[in-house]
């Protein structure tokens, strides 16, 4: 069956669902907001303080990116792309989704095997991608510098404060959800958090979490109170069953 008969199934994506597969979250007691404050590391004033310590820590957790692999809930959710349609928005900078096998992943904030000049992917120059570079699980050095004006390269990643240039696009696939999935995610990040929100009535609401979140609360949301990987199986033969009932 072609996608556009396929229900779709729309996935707002956190760090909950890549900590199974040893990627630390950013809350929720030993994480890494809890050990490091994140003005000093993502924001565009550590940045400023120090580009060094900044280029260090995500040069740390692009090397240990390389170390990790998907988890059987990153799977699982690449396996429901034969008989669903699958549009994944993940918060999380890792690969796990793609490297897992689903073909439709939006990163809303940002990618940590890519880096960028500073002076690119502006609204200046419209988020233009052109600088935009790949480099796999390598450090970048500072002193490393790219784009028209030779400029240090800076992870490709969204600080907080800064513009979330995707997220226009993950809205519209919100609004074109017929069941959407929230996992992993403490929904507390704006403007990301707000994008359940843009569910149509009809839209079925499931949420993957081992803990409440403000979702679980006020959404009407169908929380399977579990880890990403448990709750993945749960969420799939639960869907199946209402497939095959109708
Ligand atoms: N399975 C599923 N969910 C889990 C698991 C697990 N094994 N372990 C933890 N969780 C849940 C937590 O209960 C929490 O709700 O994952 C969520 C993680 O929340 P955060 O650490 O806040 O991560 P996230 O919501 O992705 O953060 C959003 O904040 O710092 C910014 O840009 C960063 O994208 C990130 C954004």
């Amino acid at each position: 069956m072609d996608n556009n008969k396929k229900t779709r199934l729309v996935v707002l994506s956190g760090a909950g669902i890549s900590a199974e597969s040893g990627i630390q979250t950013f809350r929720g007691g030993d994480g890494l907001w809890d050990n490091v404050p994140f003005e000093e590391i993502c924001s565009p004033i550590g940045w400023a303080k120090s580009p060094k310590r900044v280029t260090e820590f995500y040069n740390a957790r692009r090397a240990q990116l390389a170390e990790v692999k998907p988890n059987e809930a990153h799977l699982i959710l690449a396996s429901m792309q034969d008989d669903y349609d699958v549009r994944i928005i993940t918060q999380n900078v890792d690969n796990l989704h793609e490297r897992a096998g689903s073909k439709h992943v939006l990163h809303i904030h940002g990618e940590l095997t890519k880096v960028r000049p500073l002076d690119c992917y502006t609204s200046k120059d419209g988020f233009s991608t052109e600088y935009v570079q790949d480099i796999g699980y390598r450090p970048v050095e500072i002193g490393e510098v790219g784009g028209p004006n030779l400029k240090q390269l800076r992870p490709h990643v969204v600080f907080f404060g800064e513009e979330v240039p995707n997220l226009s696009k993950a809205a519209r696939l919100v609004q074109q959800a017929d069941i959407l999935l929230i996992i992993g995610t403490s929904m507390q990040v704006y403007p990301a958090a707000g994008l359940c929100n843009y569910a149509q009535d009809g839209c079925d609401i499931y949420m993957i979490d081992p803990s409440e979140t403000p979702a679980s609360a006020v959404l009407g949301v169908n929380h399977i109170k579990n880890v990403a990987t448990e709750g993945m199986k749960e969420f799939r033969d639960m869907l199946n069953k209402m497939t095959h009932t109708i």
